[in-house]
């Protein structure tokens, strides 16, 4: 099985280039699937989660062609089967298949999503949705058949701004009979940059960024050229990387405003960085101040930085609080953290303290979730000696060659 071996505390320095966004290009593959002709998306990321949706894409006999960051999707000889347990196992956005189809076909059969396992993660305001635009629902052990003898627009107000649901909606009624509005609509740009994929095809959607998002069925959608927006998530990740071990170290292809919640953190803390355009450029202080996080939906602070900044808060001096509100398991990451000599407390399964600074040691770790497996990876960067990680696959499921990426800029770091 692959690890990551690092061996740590080496000033970084250089340019690293952010990926397109995996929350991204993971909806607008399933979205391509409601064009009947071909559509090239660019920028999409090269990782594991879309070698899952490719698969899943061939199954349903879809043409997929893949060259370096483009993916070209036809989809005019596509059938409408169940996609294994296996496949629709992989990864949570499995689920945005069922959307389209059930979008394309009015009928849809399949298993219960995958994804981390960060909380109960629930899909009941999908259901509402697809009841509400007048589908029958039937759920049998872990396996959804949703059949519609037509589809029509309603009003749905999602009880909490959930992403999956938001895009979920977007996707079946993009085609629906009359107008859908989604109300309480989750804001990320990821939703943005699906509903303009959607509108190049010639759907007709309205205030995706807002909270309020109005669709207007139509019979048809053509073929279409878009571009993955760049990965907040990724571009954070690497700003909290430079901000602990960066000399003069640039992250770019990023959209600064996407990160702001996380940047105006750590300028809290002491960090200094120069926001350019679609870069931010930083050298690592010497001493940082504790600062308290709470997750919260866009534009609030990530709930997928929550983990990746816990490396960062060791470095700070004081007591800094993290209140994790979207997941109710999203500190899996702080077990091996401590063992390397971090002085955390979980106070309930929502807030954690975190008393610094306190140095780090190089030990043998493991990956338990996607982001969780990127915070053990900056432990693993800025710790003394060497670190080694396993269960990496979650790593590679969500960043575009990362041990590459920060080799290029001074890490010891290598996949083995
Ligand atoms: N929720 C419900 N019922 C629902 C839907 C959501 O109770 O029907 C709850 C969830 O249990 C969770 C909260 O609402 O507590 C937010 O869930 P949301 O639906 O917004 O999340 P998601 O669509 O499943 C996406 C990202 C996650 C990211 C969240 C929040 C994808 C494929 N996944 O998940 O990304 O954490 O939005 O921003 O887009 C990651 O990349 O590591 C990751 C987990």
């Amino acid at each position: 099985m692959a690890k990551i071996r690092i061996e740590g505390n080496r000033r970084l320095t250089g340019e690293i280039t952010v990926s397109g966004a995996k929350n991204s290009a993971v909806a607008l593959i399933p979205a391509a699937i409601l064009c009947d002709e071909e559509v090239k998306i660019s920028n999409v990321p090269n990782i594991s989660d879309i070698d899952s949706l490719e698969e899943i894409l061939k199954y349903l006999n879809a043409s997929v062609i893949r060259e370096k960051d483009i993916v070209t999707i036809n989809s005019s000889s596509i059938k409408n089967k169940e996609i294994p347990e296996k496949m629709s196992q992989k990864l949570r956005a499995s689920y945005y298949f069922m959307a389209s189809l059930l979008g394309k076909y009015k009928h849809v059969e399949m298993y219960f999503p995958g994804g981390c396992t960060i909380g109960e993660r629930p899909i009941d305001q999908t259901l509402k949705a697809y009841r509400a635009l007048g589908a029958t629902v039937t759920i049998e052990d872990n396996r959804y058949i949703v059949d519609a003898k037509e589809l029509n627009g309603a009003k749905i107000y999602l009880d909490m701004p959930s992403v999956g649901a938001t895009i979920n909606t977007i996707l079946a009624s993009v085609k629906a009979k009359g107008k859908t509005i989604i109300e309480n609509a989750a804001k990320e740009p990821e939703i943005v940059n699906v509903a303009t994929f959607l509108n190049t095809m010639g759907a007709k959607i309205k205030g995706a960024g807002t909270n309020v998002i109005t669709i207007t069925g139509v019979d048809y959608l053509h073929k279409s050229f878009h571009e993955v927006i760049p990965d907040r998530i990724e571009a954070g990740t690497y700003v909290i990387i430079a901000s602990l071990l960066g000399d003069n170290l640039t992250i770019k292809n990023l959209i600064p405003s996407h990160i702001e919640a996380l940047t105006s953190k750590l300028i809290e803390a002491g960090v200094k960085m120069n926001i350019g355009d679609d870069y931010i450029t930083i050298s690592s202080g010497e001493k940082y101040k504790a600062v308290n996080i709470k997750t919260q939906p866009y534009p609030g602070f990530a709930t997928d930085l929550q983990q990746p900044i816990i490396p960062f808060l060791t470095q700070c001096h004081g007591i800094s609080t993290v209140e994790e509100t979207i997941y109710e398991n999203r500190f899996q990451n702080i077990y091996d953290t401590n063992r390397m000599g971090a002085n955390i407390i979980i106070k309930t399964n929502r807030i954690a303290k975190i008393k610094g600074a306190t140095p780090l040691q190089g030990k043998n770790v493991t990956a338990t979730d996607l982001r969780g497996g990127a915070s053990m990876l900056i432990c693993g960067l800025i710790a003394e000696g060497i670190t080694t990680i396993d269960n990496v696959k979650y790593i590679l499921r969500g960043y575009d060659n990362i041990c590459g990426k920060l080799s290029q800029i001074g890490a010891k770091i290598e996949l083995i």
